[in-house]
């Protein structure tokens, strides 16, 4: 990497300003929340609930959201395993530079391959806890029956090529931080159960 950045003559400039000294004055650490699961599973809403939580505790968040993402920064990809590697690769990126920003970053995003899930996690700092994933341990009989979005039954009836669950694949994690059983649990359990394991880490 050093020698292809010298290549094409880029050069790292540091900051002056460390990512620890804007820890300390936000009072608590910035970390990568990554939420993956099915469509439907609870991920957006999940994300913006534990956002409100955090909010309301003077924790700086953002949420970036697989929709919302793809309505601007990734509106040029589509669903194919190559799209959703890029998808995710500069979603991992940005989420970087939030951490880097001092801002616990909160993803919802499917993201149904572990070796883009795992691209992301080298980015980010194992003794720092700085990613954790979390999955969304939902049956898909239980996200097609809530349907929100009507997306289900339009993959069923062959109108969305390469839809997750239905004609593209999900790979679980094996090893994730979290496990949290939203087809069943509350809206309440499952934001407690992260945050918790926020406390735990002494992140917030
Ligand atoms: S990811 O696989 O690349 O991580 P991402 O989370 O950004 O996906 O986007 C998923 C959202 O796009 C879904 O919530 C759904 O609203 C929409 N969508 C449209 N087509 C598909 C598809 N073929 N598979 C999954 N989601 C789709």
């Amino acid at each position: 990497m050093e020698k292809e950045n010298k290549e094409r003559n880029i050069k790292w400039h540091k900051p002056r300003i460390t990512k620890n000294e804007r820890r300390t004055q936000n009072r608590h650490k910035s970390t990568l929340i990554w939420i993956t699961g099915l469509s439907a599973s609870g991920k957006s809403t999940i994300a913006v609930e534990l956002e409100h939580r955090l909010h309301k505790d003077n924790v700086r968040t953002f949420v970036l959201d697989g929709d919302n993402i793809r309505h601007g920064l990734n509106k040029d990809l589509g669903f194919s395993a190559e799209d959703r590697k890029e998808n995710l690769r500069r979603v991992g990126e940005v989420a970087k530079l939030l951490v880097d920003a001092g801002i616990l970053t909160i993803a919802a995003f499917i993201s149904p391959y572990t070796v883009d899930r795992e691209a992301i996690r080298a980015l980010f700092d194992p003794e720092e806890n700085e990613f954790i994933e979390v999955y969304l341990r939902c049956d898909l009989s239980v996200c097609e029956i809530r349907d929100p979005k009507g997306l289900y039954k339009k993959a069923r009836a062959g109108e969305i090529p390469l839809f997750t669950g239905i004609s593209d694949p999900y790979e679980a994690p094996e090893a994730p931080e979290i496990i949290i059983e939203s087809g069943s649990q509350s809206l309440n359990e499952c934001v407690d159960k992260i945050i918790c394991h926020l406390r735990e880490k002494a992140i917030i």
